[in-house]
């Protein structure tokens, strides 16, 4: 049994050092944004070989708003791209897509095609894929409370009903289980409000390395870590 490495049901990571990155190798920053979405691609599948279930990550916080807007459109761009072109593998790898944040703020564009992407893989039953774009936790969490107030209000629920399981079902990640070990790259150690609620309880793993340089052995490093510190804790300690 010690030797059985027990895979986590759900990862969660901070792509961070894109820019680190790029400028330790004297590009633009959109270059290592570049090549960290060509990360994120194959983690995905290393993930699902793995046998990782569910796998989130941030691409772009409520906050990045305020860098350059050169910056931003790139981002943006690499994620139209993404949604564009990602149908195939998604059909070919049985992978479902889920876009957490709000996505009033995007363009019209990009909001068609992350509809279309999440309805044409609704029912895929591979790994399930969440990507997170203009996503802050705090306005999730006030996204959750106004339609729960709404509900309030309405005279459809009454406050005492109000209970974990009704907020955590009025969040983005809806229906999801929350996350078993969070990853951020690129040596800082906060949570730079993501999932703050679904979080609770995860193992968190920080590791210098960039995301640009993230791969599959460094996936398989956080999820040793995760295992050793199952093992510590027995599981019984949460
Ligand atoms: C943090 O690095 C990274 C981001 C803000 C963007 C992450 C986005 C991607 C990797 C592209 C996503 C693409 C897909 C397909 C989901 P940073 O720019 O903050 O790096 P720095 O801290 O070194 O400046």
């Amino acid at each position: 049994m010690d030797n059985v490495r027990k895979i986590p049901q759900h990862v969660a990571i901070i792509m961070d050092g894109n820019g680190r990155w790029a400028k330790k190798r004297g590009l633009p920053r959109t270059m290592g944004h570049a090549q960290g979405a060509r990360v994120v691609e194959q983690i995905l599948e290393d993930a699902d070989h793995m046998g990782i279930r569910y796998l989130t990550v941030y691409a772009f916080s409520t906050e990045n708003w305020t860098r350059p807007d050169s910056e931003v459109k790139a981002l943006m761009n690499l994620l139209r791209t993404y949604m564009k072109t990602s149908l195939a593998k998604c059909a070919k790898n049985n992978v479902r897509i889920r876009v957490i944040g709000d996505k009033s703020r995007l363009d019209e564009d990009l909001q068609a095609s992350i509809a279309h992407l999440e309805h044409e893989t609704r029912t895929n039953t591979g790994i399930s894929f969440q990507i997170a774009i203009n996503y802050g936790s705090r306005d999730e969490m006030v996204r959750g409370i106004r339609k729960i107030a709404a509900k309030a209000a309405a005279g459809q629920i009454s406050p005492e009903q109000i209970d974990e399981e009704m907020f955590s079902d009025s969040l983005d990640t809806a229906g999801l289980p929350d996350p078993d070990l969070l990853i951020r790259t690129c040596g800082e150690e906060r949570i730079s409000n993501f999932l703050m609620w679904q979080i609770a309880y995860s193992e968190l793993y920080f590791t210098p390395v960039a995301w640009p340089d993230f791969n599959k052995a460094e996936l398989e490093k956080a999820v040793d870590a995760y295992n050793s510190r199952e093992r510590r804790f027995g599981g019984l300690v949460n």
